[in-house]
């Protein structure tokens, strides 16, 4: 008689997991839309900091993208959807994390999880109130409407002149310079955990994905807050040389 013996356990097959449903599932949609936030940022950052080339330089671009209407929608609806991703997906892990570790640790810091790491969630909802204020402050211009009827010589929308009279205001200021810095503190990890998720964060390589990641968020940083601190110490001033 055979010793070989057929377990009569019914084979467990796995079922069929939906990618959008697993935790890494869920961390690659968040890498690659927080990949693509970052990507705009940068453009943001960017045409932004034309304000230290001038008025008419800050103005005309603004005109430009006025004028590509269509493409700028485009982005706009792409960016909703992406930000909506992030900020959906960031949350549910979040929630799933605290959920599958139900004794808090008796020694909160670790080795891996630095502290950007561990506040990623009030960093990003922090700047996620940020976007909601920035975009009434200078889109849609509902908290100062008296920016709405700024117009230069050329008539054209003085976007100069509105970021200008927006960061005189010490209050509006300081709160650029906080989200600034919630932004640089989560871009500091949002590198690694990026590269982590596509499994390019190899132990070796870690200690220069951390220094390449403090990096790029301080140059955001610099970058973006340059400009209310700019307006703050009357280094860049309204035309005529108001300030
Ligand atoms: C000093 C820093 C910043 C300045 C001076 C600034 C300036 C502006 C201005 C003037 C606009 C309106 C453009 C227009 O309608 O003509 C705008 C739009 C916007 N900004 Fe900023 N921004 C800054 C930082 C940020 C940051 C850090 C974020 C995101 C975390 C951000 C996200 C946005 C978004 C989502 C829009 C709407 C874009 C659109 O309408 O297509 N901004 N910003």
């Amino acid at each position: 008689m055979s010793s070989t013996q057929v377990s009569s356990t019914p084979v467990q097959v796995a079922a069929p997991s939906n990618t959008l449903t697993t935790s890494i599932g869920r961390k690659v949609f968040m890498a690659i839309t927080g990949f693509l936030l970052f990507g705009w940022l940068v453009g943001h950052m960017i045409g932004n900091l034309q304000i230290f080339l001038g008025q008419d330089k800050l103005n005309a671009y603004a005109l430009t993208l006025k004028h590509l209407a269509s493409v700028i929608w485009i982005v706009r609806i792409v960016m909703l959807a992406v930000i909506s991703i992030h900020v959906f997906y960031g949350i549910t892990l979040w929630l799933r994390n605290r959920a599958s570790r139900p004794v808090k640790y008796v020694k909160e810091a670790t080795v891996q999880a630095t502290l950007a790491s561990r506040t990623m969630i009030w960093t990003g909802l922090g700047l996620f109130l940020f976007i909601v204020y920035h975009l009434l402050h200078y889109t849609f211009i509902v908290t100062n409407p008296q920016y709405a009827d700024l117009h230069d010589s050329l008539g054209r929308h003085d976007v100069y002149s509105m970021v200008i009279l927006g960061f005189q205001n010490y209050l509006i200021s300081i709160v650029y310079i906080v989200a600034m810095f919630c932004l640089s503190y989560h871009l500091s990890h949002a590198l690694a955990s990026f590269l982590q998720t596509l499994g390019w964060n190899k132990t070796e390589v870690q200690p220069l994905i951390k220094k390449i990641g403090y990096t790029v968020a301080t140059l955001m940083f610099l970058g973006f807050s340059s400009i209310p601190i700019a307006v703050l110490l009357g280094i860049v001033t309204l035309p005529g040389g108001g300030h």
